[in-house]
């Protein structure tokens, strides 16, 4: 734990500032979890029981500590209470910029001068429109799902962010286990999702033509893409294979991309049949009856036991 950073607020209890107050409580902060609904408070303590359990099991954590985790953890309808006295807030409510704002604002005028403000958004530019006294404790802290698990951080720097506010969340989020990506600037998407939306239009076009079942293609992005990508990332695989072979496919492309206008066609059906992927139990891939949560269980485990292997967790 940082010396100096005790509290962590967590606003909201969804999918996200569920996982992301399960993190600052198992790294022995006191934790405030506020939400404006009752039952995503109810829900957001289920599931971190539950995803507790599955840690335990996978013998990340003690068994025995999990009273103590779940203790430090105090749900609040109160914004107010959240507030008080943290040394970090952090929101994860909805992506709507007008709630993003008035939570700003009512962190600001709660919270103590001291207390760094973070925003989990995934693509809104909250330093364009949050208005605090403080602009120079305001960032993004962008995690992923689970966000338990996940040891990736996006930390962004507004204009007005200063250079100790990000050093700070950075260690705090180190000594935690985290492995956070410090921006220099706001970019729409990070990393990640930039990454991905440029290729999501190559899965399309494999799908809606065919060419393999998505079960294949998974296997051939996680045994051929994913694994090395894992090694040399995305820019030093260019070292590996020359920079002069990746040069002149640039100019004479090999292949034929997808087009930019490419309008994916097969994901359009299936959400209008209401298959949705995990949460309708059937999307690209058919889940057979098993419940969103033994699915979501058997995902976490396969993720905890890579980051076992790697040593980061
Ligand atoms: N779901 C993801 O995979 C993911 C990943 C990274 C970032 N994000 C971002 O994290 C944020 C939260 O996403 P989520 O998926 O957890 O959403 P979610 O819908 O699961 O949860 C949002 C929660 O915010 C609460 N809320 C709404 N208004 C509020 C207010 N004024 N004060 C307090 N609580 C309020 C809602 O009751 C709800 O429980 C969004 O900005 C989203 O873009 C989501």
């Amino acid at each position: 734990m940082k010396p100096g950073i005790k509290k962590i607020a967590v606003i909201g209890a969804g999918i996200m500032g569920h996982g992301i107050a399960q993190s600052f409580a198992q790294a022995g902060y006191q934790v405030s979890l506020m939400d404006i609904a009752q039952p995503s408070l109810d829900r957001a303590l289920s599931l971190i029981e539950s995803s507790l359990a599955t840690l335990a099991q996978e013998e990340v954590i003690d068994r025995k500590a999990i009273p103590t985790i779940l203790g430090r953890i105090t749900p609040t309808r109160s914004i107010e209470q959240a507030a008080d006295d943290a040394d970090i807030a952090i929101e994860a409510v909805v992506e709507e910029k007008d709630v993003k704002k008035k939570v700003f604002a009512q962190l600001d005028t709660h919270c103590p001068p001291r207390t760094i403000l973070a925003s989990n958004t995934t693509f809104l530019n909250i330093f364009d429109f949050v208005e605090t006294s403080r602009p120079d404790k305001v960032l993004i802290a962008h995690w992923y799902a689970p966000p338990q698990i996940i040891p990736l951080v996006d930390l962004v720097k507004g204009p007005e962010t200063d250079q100790t506010s990000i050093e700070l969340m950075a260690k705090v989020l180190r000594d935690m286990g985290k492995r956070p990506a410090v921006f220099k600037k706001y970019v729409s998407g990070y990393v990640v999702s930039r990454l991905q939306f440029a290729f999501q239009r190559e899965v399309h076009f494999l799908l809606d033509h065919d060419y393999l079942s998505p079960e294949e293609l998974d296997e051939a992005a996680k045994w051929g893409l994913a694994l090395r990508m894992m090694v040399v990332g995305v820019v030093q695989r260019f070292d590996f294979g020359g920079l002069d072979l990746s040069a002149r496919n640039l100019e004479r492309p090999s292949f034929l991309p997808t087009p930019l206008e490419y309008k994916p066609k097969k994901i359009f059906e299936l959400v209008k049949q209401g298959y949705l992927g995990v949460k309708t139990g059937r999307g690209f891939y058919d889940y057979k009856g098993r419940t969103e949560e033994e699915v979501y269980r058997e995902r976490d485990i396969k993720l905890i036991k890579m980051l076992k292997a790697l040593k980061t967790i």
